[in-house]
């Protein structure tokens, strides 16, 4: 087990690709430059087994240990950019107008990366290491569909492992916790059905937009009255669309939101009731509604072997009093929540430093944190995998 010294050497070259990354961003599973990228790295490491292609240009290398046969664990990274125009001012900064690396999946591919150069040269280990560089993480389900072309299969993959930079914490530092980590994200669409008119005429209108505003107002009770206090619901509208002038009572009021939960029950629970809660109250005026309500990533939930696992290869890296092993579950989601329902393992936060915060557009991630993270992925595979 290596402390993060022995990590220091790769972190000239590796702050070079996160940089080049940074420079050419691209989005979802447009990757074609990026994949090209990891590709050519990976193979001048002198690893020779890998797949490209998977979920269009996700990749997945193996590498095998000299420890003799044993299992073979994943470590994912995510590869994509974001929609946002940059404005981090660094010498390094997006090339590509209105594309940016705003989530740091840049360091999180050139960790990975340096992780590889390490475990190609030394193979301190036994069974196998699938390096899993996923697309589309931005709200398009790449590590769904690499889940569902079947990479857990086709590898072998027995436990699964991920990682992501956490602006705020301070370099050197990890965080974790056992069970849900991170929320599922569910979204809704709203059509409240009234019926329109002159403005000064109320009276012979149903107004959807007072009705609109009952409802928005109503949901927040269900959070706060019909959930139990100790357990996390976060229901937010953010979508609002009426009539375009002063003086119409529209036909009808679109309205759209997001629903955070960190227990499956509660998923349900929201559904039920968003659709209870909003129709009642649309009935009562009068009107009626439509809604729309789509699951997108589940709860990204820690299995306890697995993060007992990667609690001791952080701690090895960077010593027990740098490793929050009960930090609080976020309320943002992660794609790779689909790839830990598919096999058990965890899911682990690593500082960023003060930066700007994530989706920012003057956030960058920080190169500190590059030989920290590189450290964490070999310890875990010479802890998971102990020759
Ligand atoms: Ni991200």
């Amino acid at each position: 087990m290596h402390s993060v010294e022995t990590f220091r050497n790769l972190h000239g070259e590796a702050t070079e690709w996160r940089r080049y990354l940074h420079q050419h961003p691209e989005l979802d599973y447009r990757l074609h430059n990026t994949a090209r990228f990891v590709t050519e790295k990976l193979a001048s490491f002198g690893i020779n087994h890998i797949e490209t292609g998977i979920a269009e240009t996700g990749i997945v290398a193996t590498i095998q240990g000299e420890g003799g046969d044993g299992p073979t664990i994943g470590l994912r990274a995510d590869m994509d950019a974001l929609p946002i125009v940059e404005a981090s001012n660094k010498p390094w900064s997006s090339t590509t107008p209105g594309n940016m690396h705003a989530c740091g999946h840049d360091g999180h591919t050139a960790m990975l990366l340096g992780a590889a150069k390490h475990l190609a040269s030394t193979r301190n280990f036994k069974g196998s290491v699938a390096l899993i560089f996923q697309p589309a993480e931005e709200g398009a389900l790449g590590g769904q569909r690499m889940v569902q072309e079947g990479i857990m299969e086709r590898f072998g993959i027995a436990q699964v492992f991920g990682m992501h930079n956490a602006p705020g914490m301070e370099i050197g530092k990890f965080g974790i916790c056992d069970g849900p980590i991170m929320a599922a994200l569910d979204e809704f669409d709203i059509i409240v059905k009234g019926r329109g008119g002159h403005a000064a005429a109320p009276h012979r209108t149903v107004d959807p937009v007072v009705i609109a505003a009952q409802i928005i107002l109503g949901l927040q009770t269900l959070v706060s009255r019909n959930t139990d206090p100790l357990e996390s619901l976060v229901i937010s509208v953010t979508k609002l669309t009426a009539a375009q002038a002063y003086n119409i009572i529209p036909q009808q009021v679109e309205m759209a939101g997001t629903v955070r939960t960190l227990v499956p029950g509660l998923r349900d629970f929201a559904e039920r009731q968003i659709l209870a809660s909003a129709k009642g109250i649309a009935t009562g005026f009068g009107a009626d509604i439509e809604l729309k309500y789509r699951r997108h990533d589940p709860v990204t939930f820690n299995h306890t072997e697995g993060t007992n696992l990667a609690i001791t290869a952080a701690r090895n890296l960077v010593g027990p009093e740098s490793v929050n092993d009960k930090i609080k579950p976020r309320m943002g989601s992660e794609d790779f929540a689909y790839m830990l329902e598919a096999r058990p393992g965890a899911f682990i936060f690593l500082g960023n430093g003060p930066t700007a915060g994530l989706h920012h557009p003057a956030y960058d991630f920080n190169d500190d944190a590059l030989p920290y993270g590189i450290g964490y992925w070999v310890n875990l595979v010479e802890t998971v995998l102990a020759a």
